[in-house]
Parts: structure tokens; C-alpha cells; sequence
């Protein structure tokens, strides 16, 4: 396999065995360091379940398990412990792209076979991997009825906290995940509050329930998040939150005939439940918990998969400066602006360009309900030229990032898909951006549900059969299935940079990207859309703006994660601007990627190497308050001499009342020195660190 060059593997198989009439009634394993113990067992009522200690204290209290099916019964209880088994796995492997190069793979896995003690004995497993950051357990049900298609009613997986920990919460929505996060104890999570926002084309909020990834802060400052990995052929799930008991229970996201999952046989594997564990807030970033619980790259060849920077005709729709359809006179792609956003990419190293609204179909887009068959995917709009721009890009070595909005109309875009692909590979585009604006068609299917997850795993694997990168908005959350098809490039998942331009809410806060950090981002790639450099857009919306400054908008670069990065305004706004070198400079693909500093919500400064370099990259952002950060350099590679290109704040900059003023230093440093970061309110730092 061309991109796994590096594969050391050692594995240790232990195998513990214990006859039917020894009772077994707990089985415990550690994490490889010992600091995380994990213990399975059945209580007096013969209910399975699990507990977690870090360093010896409960981290997680007593927690049960249990599935409830259609016209079989639960599991649940009158179950006992058969025999288990024990591995330890130690496995280093190269990433085709990401934060770093080399991720380790080092686990002890505990697997607990169960059985019912009365008839029918169905027998079920449960699998943890405990690694040093955190773990992951997952069910393995095998042949539980001869029955061809299982329905799984309920999966009723517990998370008993240990006190009303502080959280960083989006609500349960089966439809979208694009709201702001909230900050507030276990105890006041209110997401029934956040129904029906108007600035959401779809929403579903059921229960006081949050999505994934969650993440807390204990009062003993240990830092939790609670995810997914592997999702596929199921339900995503959110947490339902008991406020009085500290409980957190799966709750699925649901169907039209209100089954959660639909199976073709009886036998079936859950997602990895996962609980990342930290003593710092950083060390939730530079986990790999979730892309290791994932199986290793399927795609031989990736030599066609590429990071890259793009711009786009895109944020000039969402200020209202063009629109997507060419009704309105005013339509943004046109063959001539193409051409200008390719001559633009040439010149400033940035390698691909986005053109949103280039096919016929706009003028049916948001809030129609009749929207099966609008969009053919293949049909440009006659002021697009779609093969002369593609001349013109290859001339220039630029390439065309496709553009597909579904309009959340998913029968239309699957009965479309090879046609739309097949015309993509012709045209030698290999990245295409999807969209799906609106309520699922079929009505009663949600964005976060089984049907869909099957449809983005299936566009997915289609795009990799025509060798196409992937960058989903209104996606499934991601789980980590970029190890498996590396070609799921980025994604949205998250209130984006569009919600600046547009929202009625007052826009991202500050203080969005300092939490996004230690949440969604764990997940994965993040296709967020930064580098606003006009701020205030005053020429095209008085009432809205974004609300960070310049330099807080250079240091995403660096903040985020993701192999594609948007530089996302407008061409004249980067024209003549000497800031814009840091985003011309900035590399999307890493060797290396370590957090300095931060505290959830409040700041973060994130280091990474570039892959295909010695030079290193720093950004680092703050929220609504001015910050000063001592940093030392150590993380340079020593006895090299850089020179550090600084992007900051001017002294007087504030995001609201003074953003765009920034100051460009140079420096000459080692990994000996220390340097001071000062951080205007909302604003950032971003650092090139060109090795000499
Ligand atoms: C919503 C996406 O997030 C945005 O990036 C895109 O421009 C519009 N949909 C239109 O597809
Ligand atoms: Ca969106």
C-alpha cells in the first residue's frame, strides 16, 4: 500500500477463559500506563454494566447497558458474564493527510462475552479498548434472532457522571449541528430552549439532549468529551440529559416509523461509544482516540488526494453581492469571475477555486418543498462556460473544486450520482463540496439518521471509486471514517463563517472558535471558512459583521484542522494586502501538531510543522478578552536558526471597535528563545516559522 510506508505492529494476544459454573461478576483491564481502569460487571439484578476510575477516583459512576428491539424483547437484564478475552495492541501507522504524520495505536482491549441466564440465551459482546487518553467500548451482537430484518427500538447506553460538571453543549439536533455552544453546569442544559431558530433551514431538537462531541470539565479539572467512532450502518446518537442525576443515556436519532436503526440480519456491531480523558484541555486536541477506532485506509491508490487552500465564488452569495441563481442579474458564477478567482489562485499559491451556483436549478432552492429533481449536477448555467473555465484553470495549474447542493433531496442526488461524477472525472475535477440545505426528502428522515448515514457513506464510497475528495456541509458529524476513505476531505458540522454575513443573532461570538477548538474539532477537519479580512462589510450588510479581528482570522489557520482551508473573502479585500502572505504561506497537511496553551472557551495556541518542511506554524486565538501569553519556542526543531514572521494585533486593535488593525515584525529565533503574545479582545496571533 503506497501510503502506509511506516507499519510497526506488534500485538499480544492473552486469552482468559473461565467455565460456566465459575460466576464471574466483574472483569477489569487498564489503560497501557495503568492510569485508566476500566471495570464490567452485573449487578443483583443481573444488569450488565460498567465503571470507569481515573488514577483510582470514579470518573464514571456505575453505568448500564441495554438495547430494546421491535417485537423481541429488551436486553437488558438476566445476563451474565460468560468468559473474556484479553489483547494488547501496539501499532504505529502513517496518516495520508492530517495533523500528524505518525499516530500510535497503543491499546489493552478488554472483550466480555454475555448471555442471557433464561431463554432464548442470547449472547452478546462488549468491547473496550482503553488506550492512555481515553476509551472506547462497543456492542457486538451475534445471530440474537433468526428473524432477517432486526429493528433496534432503543439503545439505552449510560454515562453516569460523577457530579454537575461544567459543559460545552450544542442541543440534540437530528438535523443540524450548526448552533452555538452553550456553557453551563450538567444541571442546566436546556437544549428544548433552542427549537426552532430561525436562522436554521432544518432543526429537530426532541429531548434535552446534546450532540457529540460533548466535552466537561470536572471540579477536579479533569477534562471529559464523549463522541462516536465508526458510525456507519446506524443511527448517530445524542445524549439525553438526566439534570438531577448527572446521567447521560444514548438517545438515537429516529426514523419516520420511530425505529432507530434497521438491520438485514440479526447479527450487527454498534459505533465505539467514546470517552476522551485529560488532565489538560489541550491534550483533548492531540488525542487520536477517535481516527484510531476507526479501520485502517481502504484506497490503494491516494496519489490523487490532495490538501489544499482554495478560494471560491461563495462568501460574495452569502453578503448578497451576487446570488447563486442567474435570475436575479446579478449571478456570481460567471466564466469571467471564474477566470478572475483562477488568476487569483496562480498568483498567491493557492491551488483551487470553488464555484457555488455555476448549474441550473437556484431559483428553486431554499424553502421549496418540491425540490426532487431541481438540481441536475450536469447542467451549467449559459453564462458559465464550465470547459472553457476548466481550460483556463489547467492552463494556470489551478483546479475547480465542484459544487453540489442537494437541497436535502437525497433520492434525486443518489439516482444522479455516477452521472454527476462521471462528468467530474472527465473534467479532471477531483474535490467536490456537497450540500444539504433544508428538511430531508424523504420526509421523516433526518439529517443524523440512519438513512442518512448511509447515503453520505455511499456518496462517500462512490466519489472514491471516481477518485473525488469530499467536503460535506450539513454532513453526519464525522466519527473518524477519514483513516478508512481518506478521501472524506473536510467537512462543515458546525456554525461556519457564513452565519457572520447573514445570522440575526449577532453572528459567531468571540469566543466560538476558542470552544469550537476543544469540541466539534475533536471530531474532525473543520471546513470553517476563515480569513475575513473586511470585518465589517459595511458596503454590503450594516447589521452584520464578523467578531474577531484580522489577525485572530490569520491564526485559524493554524487553530483549525482541516486539509482544505478557504481563504473565504472576497478578491479585492486580499489585493494589496500584506497579510494575506501569512495565508499564501500557511501549509494545510502536517508533520506534527502540539497545543501550547488554552482553557475551553477562553483561548487556545496550537503549533504545527509543516509535512513537507522544516518551517512550523503557531496560531492563537482569545475570545472576548485581551490576553497575553508567554511562549517558549522549545518545540522548534533545536539548533536551527528561524526566522520568525509575526502577524498581530496593533496595540489599540478590539474586535468590535478597531479589527482590522494588525502589525507584521520580523524575528530571528531558536528553540532557546521565549516569546510574548499579546492578544487584542477577540483577537489572535499568527507566526511562519521559516527554517534558515
Ligand atoms: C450552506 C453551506 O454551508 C454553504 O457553504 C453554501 O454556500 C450554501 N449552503 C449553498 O449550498
Ligand atoms: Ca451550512
Amino acid at each position: 500500500m503506497q501510503n502506509q510506508l511506516v507499519r510497526i505492529l506488534v500485538v499480544l494476544f492473552v486469552l482468559f477463559f473461565w467455565s460456566c459454573s465459575n460466576q464471574i461478576d466483574l472483569v477489569q483491564e487498564t489503560s497501557p500506563d495503568g492510569k485508566i481502569r476500566v471495570e464490567v460487571f452485573t449487578n443483583n439484578y443481573q444488569k450488565p454494566g460498567y465503571k470507569v476510575f481515573y488514577k483510582d477516583d470514579v470518573i464514571i459512576d456505575s453505568s448500564f447497558i441495554g438495547f430494546d428491539f421491535k417485537d423481541i424483547p429488551s436486553i437488558d437484564k438476566n445476563i451474565s458474564i460468560v468468559n473474556f478475552e484479553k489483547l494488547k495492541f501496539v501499532e504505529d501507522w502513517e496518516t495520508v493527510w492530517g495533523d500528524r504524520k505518525i499516530v500510535s495505536n497503543i491499546y489493552n482491549q478488554l472483550k466480555i462475552n454475555f448471555e442471557e441466564t433464561e431463554a432464548p440465551n442470547r449472547k452478546f459482546s462488549m468491547i473496550f479498548r482503553i488506550y492512555d487518553d481515553g476509551l472506547g467500548f462497543r456492542f457486538d451482537f451475534q445471530q440474537i434472532d433468526n428473524v432477517n430484518q432486526l429493528v433496534i427500538m432503543d439503545e439505552k447506553t449510560e454515562f453516569k457522571l460523577t457530579g454537575d460538571h461544567l459543559v460545552w453543549w450544542t442541543p440534540g439536533d437530528w438535523d443540524i449541528y450548526e448552533h452555538l455552544y452553550n456553557t453551563t453546569r450538567l444541571s442546566k442544559i436546556d437544549a428544548l430552549k433552542f427549537r426552532n431558530h430561525e436562522n436554521l433551514a432544518q432543526t429537530y431538537i426532541p429531548y434535552n439532549a446534546v450532540n457529540t462531541p460533548v466535552t466537561m470539565k470536572t471540579d477536579n479539572n479533569i477534562y471529559l468529551s464523549f463522541h462516536e467512532a465508526d458510525l456507519k450502518n446506524y443511527s448517530g446518537m445524542t445524549l439525553k440529559i438526566d439534570t438531577t442525576n448527572f446521567l447521560l443515556t444514548s438517545e438515537l436519532v429516529g426514523s419516520p416509523d420511530e425505529s432507530k436503526v434497521k438491520l438485514e440480519r440479526s447479527s450487527f456491531v454498534t459505533p465505539w461509544r467514546t470517552i476522551q480523558i485529560s488532565e489538560t484541555s489541550g491534550g483533548l486536541i492531540e488525542s487520536d482516540l477517535i481516527i484510531n477506532l476507526n479501520e485502517p485506509n481502504k484506497l490503494e491508490d491516494v496519489s490523487w488526494i490532495k490538501p489544499m487552500k482554495y478560494v471560491g465564488i461563495w462568501w460574495e452569495m452569502h453578503l448578497g453581492k451576487s446570488t447563486w441563481d442567474m435570475q436575479s442579474g446579478r449571478h456570481g458564477a460567471t466564466t469571467e469571475n471564474a477566470k478572475k478567482h483562477i488568476d487569483f489562485a496562480a498568483e498567491n499559491n493557492i491551488h483551487a477555486v470553488l464555484v457555488e451556483g455555476w448549474n441550473t436549478g437556484w431559483e428553486r432552492w431554499i424553502g421549496f418543498e418540491d425540490r426532487e429533481g431541481v438540481f441536475d449536477f450536469v447542467t451549467p448555467y449559459p453564462d458559465y462556460n464550465l470547459d472553457e473555465v476548466i481550460n483556463y484553470a489547467d492552463s494556470k495549474g489551478v483546479e475547480i473544486i465542484m459544487h453540489h447542493e442537494t437541497s436535502a433531496a437525497v433520492r434525486t442526488y443518489e439516482q444522479q450520482l455516477d452521472t454527476a461524477f462521471a462528468l467530474c472525472k472527465k473534467l479532471g475535477i477531483n474535490g467536490v463540496k456537497t450540500g444539504y440545505v433544508g428538511k430531508i426528502i424523504p420526509k421523516g428522515e433526518y439529517h443524523h439518521g440512519q438513512f442518512m448515514i448511509n447515503h453520505y457513506r455511499k456518496v462517500l464510497e462512490t466519489a472514491a471509486k471516481y477518485q473525488i475528495m469530499v467536503n460535506a456541509h450539513e454532513p453526519i458529524k464525522d466519527t473518524g471514517e477519514r483513516r478508512t476513505f481518506p478521501n472524506m476531505i473536510s467537512r462543515e458540522g458546525l456554525r461556519g463563517q457564513e452565519f457572520n454575513a447573514w445570522s440575526n443573532d449577532g453572528g459567531n461570538p468571540p469566543e466560538h472558535l476558542p470552544i469550537v477548538a476543544f469540541t466539534r474539532m475533536l471530531a474532525g477537519p473543520i471546513d470553517y471558512t476563515p480569513g475575513i479580512f473586511d470585518i465589517k462589510f459595511d458596503k454590503y450588510k450594516k447589521e452584520n459583521q464578523v467578531n474577531t479581528t484580522l489577525a485572530h482570522q490569520l491564526a485559524l489557520y493554524v487553530v483549525i484542522s482541516s486539509p482544505i482551508q478557504m481563504a473565504a473573502d472576497l478578491l479585492e479585500n486580499y489585493e494589496g494586502n500584506d497579510a494575506f502572505q501569512f495565508i499564501s504561506d500557511v501549509p494545510v497537511n502536517w508533520e506534527y501538531t502540539k497545543v501550547l496553551n488554552g482553557e475551553i472557551g477562553d483561548f487556545v495556541t496550537i503549533v504545527r510543522k509543516d509535512r513537507n518542511s522544516n518551517n512550523w506554524f503557531l496560531g492563537s486565538i482569545t475570545d472576548e478578552n485581551p490576553r497575553e501569553l508567554n511562549i517558549n519556542l522549545d518545540f522548534l526543531d533545536k539548533g536551527k536558526n528561524f526566522t520568525a514572521v509575526i502577524y498581530k494585533d496593533a496595540d489599540n486593535a478590539h474586535w468590535n471597535d478597531n479589527p482590522t488593525e494588525y502589525k507584521i515584525e520580523k524575528l530571528n529565533v531558536t528553540s532557546e528563545d521565549k516569546i510574548n503574545l499579546k492578544l487584542a479582545a477577540g483577537g489572535g496571533t499568527a507566526i511562519s516559522f521559516f527554517v534558515e
